[in-house]
């Protein structure tokens, strides 16, 4: 099976040669990439494996096939799947009970981003003690994790590559991030056969994470050459292959090429890290229980109008990756161009309407954006928001 692949066009130079740090595991990519788990786990010294997992992975039969694969080299096995989408901490606290029960000294996680998410949330509280909310926040997680194998089974979310585990704070209705070193998996297989059982509406909200977390490193204030590359050629790839993955549940060469672009922009996001949409949506899926994908796709556009001054060229770079031809343009005529662009594509892959209509109302918004506010994902955004600036943009996504 074949990808469509381009040149790269120059992205504008980052501050010089400032000093930028590259980490990523250690990964499989294709298809049967999965059927590789046992030797992996073996290699990486697995005895007893608890496997963190949800209900809709269990049934699509991704899970049970890992099982299978473990104990076919001798290894034991302890399923978990007591994962809601936007993983709870008392779900993370049930689980760390369930690994300690276990006795298991490994993890693998099948899943989309709630199931590694929750995984990751397992082992941090399993290695280093306490409640997964103590560690909220940039390098708090002292201690490494238990050995981690990632499965992913939807094509957006890219905790089998990143830095990050994203927690939903149930007591405060916000999502928590979790950035370290110590949450990058020890290895990943990636394989785009277990798209092949994603719905239409779950791939188009996946893959639309996947473009927020290409376009956000691409800008980030954090981005260097080894981000910019994997960002641009996810938005190309994304930009091929995206609209075509949604129509068709049959179509594995597109569904192949947005994973291929959720990897790609992993690898740019865990480095280069986010930026308000990231911020906002962290806070809007905590408090509306959305996915997470969606939130991110309603409110694109509105922070791409709000940051693009401060970061014109890298935004016009963004543009053409996504097929965009702005020759003979202004700058607000480019902008302008490049949010329609945005909006159009949301709708035309089936993320319509606006917060409103999901629930959202004016006195909801002081509160998200005052939640919003903390997160550490505004740290890279090109623009630095004031509570205000990110009231105006929830008010726009209503
Ligand atoms: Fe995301």
């Amino acid at each position: 099976m074949t990808f469509a692949y381009h040149p790269f066009a120059p992205m504008p130079p980052t501050h010089s040669w400032d000093l930028r740090k590259f980490v990523a595991p250690e990964f499989v990519f294709g298809f049967e990439a999965r059927k590789l788990v046992g030797r992996y786990a073996r290699n990486l010294g697995a005895a007893r494996v608890f496997l963190v997992t949800d209900p809709g992975v269990l049934r699509a039969g991704w899970a049970e096939e890992t099982v299978e694969a473990l104990r076919e080299e001798r290894i034991e096995v302890t399923v978990f799947s007591g994962i809601s989408p936007n993983p709870r901490d008392f779900e993370v606290m049930a689980g760390v009970e369930a690994y300690r029960r276990s006795d298991s000294d490994f993890i693998v996680t099948v899943g989309g981003g709630s199931a590694m998410d929750a995984a990751k949330g397992i082992g941090i509280v399993a290695s280093n003690g306490g409640n997964i909310l103590d560690y909220e926040g940039i390098d708090k997680v002292a201690v490494p994790m238990p050995p981690l194998l990632c499965i992913p089974t939807t094509c957006g979310t890219s905790a089998d590559v990143s830095q990050f585990a994203i927690i939903n704070n149930t007591g405060a209705r916000v999502k928590i991030a979790i950035v370290s070193k110590a949450l990058v998996p020890d290895a990943s297989l990636i394989d785009p056969a277990t798209l092949s059982t994603l719905s239409a509406a779950t791939t188009a909200a996946t893959g639309m994470d996947a473009m927020v977390h290409a376009i956000e490193a691409a800008v980030s204030n954090a981005a260097g050459p080894l981000t910019d590359v994997h960002a641009i050629q996810a938005l190309r790839l994304l930009q091929t292959h995206l609209a075509a993955a949604v129509r068709s549940a049959e179509d594995m060469e597109a569904r192949g090429g947005v994973m291929l672009a959720s990897l790609e922009a992993g690898l740019a996001f865990s480095n280069a890290s986010l930026g308000c949409v990231h911020a906002l949506a962290h806070s809007l899926g905590g408090y509306l229980d959305l996915p997470h994908g969606e939130c991110n796709a309603l409110l694109l556009p509105q922070v791409v109008d709000f940051n693009f001054a401060s970061a014109p060229e890298r935004y016009s770079r963004v543009g053409e990756a996504l097929g965009l031809d702005f020759r003979g343009l202004t700058e607000p005529q480019i902008r302008r161009r490049l949010c329609d662009h945005l909006l159009a594509l949301r709708r035309e892959l089936g993320i319509a309407d606006g917060l409103q209509a999901r629930g959202l109302g004016e006195k909801d918004i002081p509160i998200l954006a005052r939640k919003a506010i903390n997160d550490p994902c505004n740290a890279t955004n090109p623009r630095r928001p004031t509570v205000g600036d990110l009231e105006t943009i929830l008010r726009e996504t209503l």
